[in-house]
């Protein structure tokens, strides 16, 4: 028996640290129960199979020995008892010795306790935004205190050094070390210290709503204080159960493990029990959802399971060994040494904001604290007569060695921290978005002659340009269209379907428009003359009707051919990564640049495309996911399989998730907008965006379907086309008498936004915390201000600038905002419709849409799908801030930083952004002629490639390439002239 204690305690610190560095990213919190009924009786398993091994009768370890409750007192070395128990303690000590009967009642209070752990365990993950920072590590000082309360105060000093020789030192080492607060004294150190480091070094609190009007702002707070007192008990009751004696001293070590094992058993059947009354209890929608499992949170249950089962199994055994309070220390030690210098180690830059010199104060007293309390347990080990066991016979020299690289390592975190910065990260984003933007004009409006034009084409995208390539050259040039090269957005929407037959597509583009479930409507090409096919819905017909003024345009030169066009906001089609790269590769196959073409599309083409008949098709390949989450099953199916977003689960959203930001963000700015579309990296986005928490409309495909959407999130695989909505002009910047557009400088620099509550559905389930309008909403608001946590802010210091977080209220003063939720709440149910009326009250009043241009700084947030007044925005004197997860045919064209100050959509950078423009009064002076040039800019730029003709133009030519992979003689026509 003895002979696992070392790997048990191995076991221990290896099971700690890798369960805290995969806790935080794991599947299994989306359903806790059930990952802890699966850890409950995984471990009961383990333990009552051990039982059967383990030796069954007395063992020397506990036996026979100064019997009693103390933690830290036991003789545990295996090895017969060498010294008598000082004799004057006994009937003292023995007083206190569990009958059989506390057994019993330690055993059912533990199985009631955990089971009461796991349902609030359960209360905090569903409402985990409004957590606090947490108290786990008071868990070794109760401990402490109990053993304390129990056992020290009674004792007396028992040796006093009456050595003639020793020094002074010896004296008061002696002293201490048999003083009775000195665990106590120890502990608290320790756990104090790692308090003030898990509070100073970790993640910034997230933008996700928990207002005070809401019940669950203050309760899952106090869940968390229940959650560690019981976690106490829970200790306590395994202490009780494995390590003391009882009176008479029988059970061996196989009937304690057993006993903690049925414990596990009987928690395990009991949630069980609950968990099936709650289901029938429930409605048939619900219960499907109950039962659902998804083969991520099977595995990430899986998974956590292993290394729980390894650390609580290591944990039983040292508590066996070494009692509960070295063994929750070491646990709370080595989670505590683990985050801290994981995060020190991935954030030496500015942000987040952190009181690094505090964190690392705090972690040196943990680390000297710890190193003491087992420097204590060794030297009165050989100090005091009755040879307590200790944790560790002999010195253990890599300990101290261990603490001391430990102690290192922090320093060297702690030095390289930088705190502050030289330049603002806005002025470096906006020269280098300079930069970019020239690199950008220059290849993109390269051609000046149709020639230079097709030999550009041919040099990117490696084949001939499309039939009509000239006609539509000459249409581009007639309209002053700056862009002539660069439609690479084209060319990453349709790569895909060149590894599908023409015949494949034709047939998809029918099942799509056929059946009128698909909310999908078509358009035929037919003679030079697009029409609308039968079966529209009445409310979309504007949409069509600005497709066919669009496509009338140029629809002489166009083939024959039907399209599906995308009749909701959301998009559609998300194949996944495994398929997509390797239809990719098929579209880069593409193309013979020598061999000769034919610039005509198959004449009579027409025929080949199934008419649409009056009986609706019946079958559809879409799957219908209206008010669900869609990120796991749509979202992130189009990233690599080992990407964060289908390994990790953000599931702590009271953090902001750092990793997920940084790979796109300059301290607290947005430093790339094209990186920040990318969802691969931002497991976190699954809980931040209507669209992935619970769409309006999601009818979506997991085959490559061809239609044409307005908008689309990343690995979506829709084809863009201009929308309709800004080419029909339903928001439009025409400022007049009553509402003008002033100057940039006499503008009010407030942040103005107006909207509904439309960016997705909250039916009842608490959605709308995380959905980005409503936190925007909550976040600006002066009334919820008191509920919102601090904010960074980057403030000068001296030559240079550092973060600095301010209170909410503080920054609602200091920085106008204006930003609202316009009448009622929309797409709601359940609970969630007062809610969120008491957490944005007052609503306001509808205003003109031109009333917008009287501000300085709009924002400009998605809705179901992109926002329709972007284009308007940006057309006007104002600077527009953009959060967006949407993104649309004009995302290459425009430069973040030059046209448009960006915003992350989890919002953190938002008062920073508005202060470098706005101003802080007293405090950072606004560049407000920095704002005017990027609005005059984007004005500007917008007015040159985003006008009515430029959509023309790129929907010609997207057409073009669409009429080439749609006909039947794909490879052999094109547009090959002067080959
Ligand atoms: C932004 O990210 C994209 C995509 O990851 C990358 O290609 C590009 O170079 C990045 N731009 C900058 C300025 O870092
Ligand atoms: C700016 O707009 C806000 C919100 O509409 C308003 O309260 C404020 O008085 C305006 N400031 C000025 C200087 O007009």
């Amino acid at each position: 028996m003895i002979e696992t204690r070392w790997p048990a305690f191995v076991g221990l610190v290896v099971g700690t640290a890798w369960l805290t560095s995969i806790v935080d990213t794991s599947f299994a919190f989306d359903k806790p129960t059930y990952a802890a009924i699966v850890c409950l009786t995984t471990l009961a398993v383990i333990l009552l199979a051990l039982g059967r091994f383990l030796p069954k009768g007395d063992t020397p370890t506990h036996k026979g020995h100064y019997l009693a409750v103390p933690l830290q007192e036991t003789h545990a070395n295996g090895a017969p008892r060498d010294h008598s128990p000082h004799p004057h303690h006994l009937p003292d000590d023995l007083a206190h010795q569990p009958s059989l009967r506390k057994l019993r009642i330690l055993f059912v209070v533990l199985v009631l306790v955990i089971c009461a752990r796991a349902e609030l365990l359960r209360e905090i993950v569903a409402n985990v935004q409004c957590s606090r920072g947490t108290w786990e590590p008071v868990v070794p000082l109760t401990v402490a205190i109990w053993d304390w309360i129990s056992i020290r105060r009674r004792r007396r000093h028992q040796t006093e050094l009456d050595d003639q020789t020793a020094t002074i030192y010896d004296v008061w080492e002696s002293r201490i070390m048999n003083s009775s607060y000195r665990y106590l004294v120890v502990v608290a150190l320790v756990c104090f210290g790692s308090l003030g480091a898990i509070r100073a070094i970790g993640s910034p609190p997230s933008t996700h709503i928990c207002t005070s009007s809401l019940p669950y702002s203050w309760y899952v707070p106090l869940a968390q204080y229940f959650g560690t007192a019981l976690d106490c008990i829970i200790v306590f009751c395994i202490h009780g159960l494995l390590y003391t004696d009882e009176k008479g001293g029988t059970r061996g070590p196989s009937t304690r493990f057993s006993a903690v094992g049925w414990a596990f058993l009987f928690a395990a059947a009991t949630l069980s029990t609950i968990a099936c009354i709650y289901y029938y209890a429930s409605d048939p929608d619900d219960r499907r959802k109950i039962l659902s499992i998804p083969d991520v949170l099977f595995w990430g249950t899986t998974r956590l399971d292993i290394v729980v089962c390894l650390t609580v199994i290591s944990a039983l055994f040292c508590t066996y060994f070494i009692g509960a309070m070295s063994t929750s220390m070491v646990v709370m030690f080595v989670s505590v040494s683990v985050r801290t210098t994981s995060f020190a180690w991935n954030h030496t830059h500015p942000f987040p904001v952190g009181h690094v010199g505090l964190g690392f104060l705090a972690m040196c007293l943990t680390i000297l604290g710890f190193a003491f309390y087992f420097h204590m347990g060794v030297t009165s080990e050989t100090e005091e007569a009755n040879a307590r066991h200790l944790t560790f016979r002999k010195a253990p020299v890599w300990l101290y060695l261990a603490m001391l690289c430990l102690l290192a390592v922090q320093l060297c975190l702690w030095a390289v921290h930088k705190s502050s910065v030289g330049h603002h990260p806005i002025d470096l984003l906006m020269w280098e978005a300079n930069t970019r933007h020239e690199a950008y004009v220059k290849q993109a409006s390269a051609s000046t002659t149709l020639e230079e034009a097709v030999r550009n084409y041919r040099q990117r995208y490696g084949r001939h340009p499309p039939p009509g390539f000239d006609h539509w050259y000459k249409y581009a040039t007639d309209r002053g269209s700056i862009i002539i090269d660069d439609y690479d957005s084209i060319h990453r929407d349709l790569l895909p379907f060149y590894a599908l037959s023409p015949e494949e597509i034709r047939d998809r583009t029918w099942r799509m428009i056929a059946n009128p479930f698909n909310d999908a409507s078509g358009i035929s090409i037919r003679n030079g003359k697009a029409e609308i096919s039968p079966n529209v819905m009445p409310t979309h017909r504007w949409m069509l009707d600005g497709i066919i003024e669009m496509i009338g345009h140029f629809a002489e030169w166009l083939p024959d051919m039907d399209l599906a066009f995308n009749m909701n906001d959301e998009c559609r089609v998300a194949v996944p990564y495994e398929q997509i790269e390797s239809m990719r590769e098929a579209g880069r196959q593409f193309g013979e640049l020598n061999s000769p073409v034919e610039n005509t599309f198959t004449p009579q083409r027409g025929h080949e495309w199934k008419p649409f008949t009056e009986e609706p098709l019946n079958e559809t390949p879409l799957i219908h996911r209206s008010f669900q989450r869609t990120f796991l099953e749509f979202g992130s199916v189009g990233c690599p399989p080992n990407s964060p977003a289908r390994t990790k689960r953000h599931w702590d959203t009271s953090k902001i998730c750092t990793s997920c930001t940084a790979p796109h963000s300059l301290g607290a700015f947005l430093s790339n907008w094209t990186k920040a579309a990318d969802v691969c990296h931002q497991p976190d986005l699954a809980d931040s965006h209507g669209f992935y928490l619970s769409p309006a409309a999601f009818k979506g495909a997991h085959e490559l379907f061809p239609i044409f959407s307005q908008s689309k999130a990343h690995g979506f695989n829709d084809i863009l086309y201009p929308s309709a909505w800004n080419y029909m002009d339903k928001a439009v910047y025409s400022p007049n008498d009553e509402f003008p557009d002033p100057p940039f400088a006499h503008k009010n620099t407030t942040l103005f936004w107006r909207g509904a509550t439309s960016e997705g559905v909250s039916p009842g389930h608490g959605q709308w915390r995380g959905m980005t309008r409503q936190r925007m909403v909550a976040l600006t608001s002066p009334e919820s201000a008191a509920n919102t946590p601090p904010q960074p802010l980057l403030l000068p210091s001296g030559k240079k600038q550092s973060y600095a977080a301010l209170p909410a209220p503080l920054l609602a003063r200091l920085l106008p905002a204006s930003v609202r939720i316009v009448s009622t709440i929309h797409r709601c149910g359940g609970r969630d419709c007062p809610d969120q009326a008491a957490a944005f009250a007052p609503l306001a009043d509808p205003t003109d849409f031109q009333s917008h241009w009287s501000y300085a700084h709009l924002l400009d947030l998605d809705g179901a799908g992109f926002s329709g007044r972007f284009l308007p925005f940006l057309a006007s004197r104002s600077l527009p801030l953009k959060a967006a997860l949407f993104r649309e045919w004009w995302d290459d064209r425009l430069t973040a930083w030059l046209h448009f100050a960006p915003l992350d959509l989890r919002g953190q950078g938002l008062w920073a952004t508005l202060a470098y423009f706005a101003g802080v009064e007293g405090r950072v002076r606004g560049r407000r002629e920095e704002g005017e040039r990027i609005a005059g800019a984007g004005r500007e730029w917008a007015g040159q490639v985003l006008r009515k003709e430029d959509m023309e133009v790129y929907f010609f030519r997207l057409l073009l390439e669409w009429g080439r992979l749609t006909d039947g003689r794909r490879g052999e026509v094109g547009f090959g002239w002067g080959v």
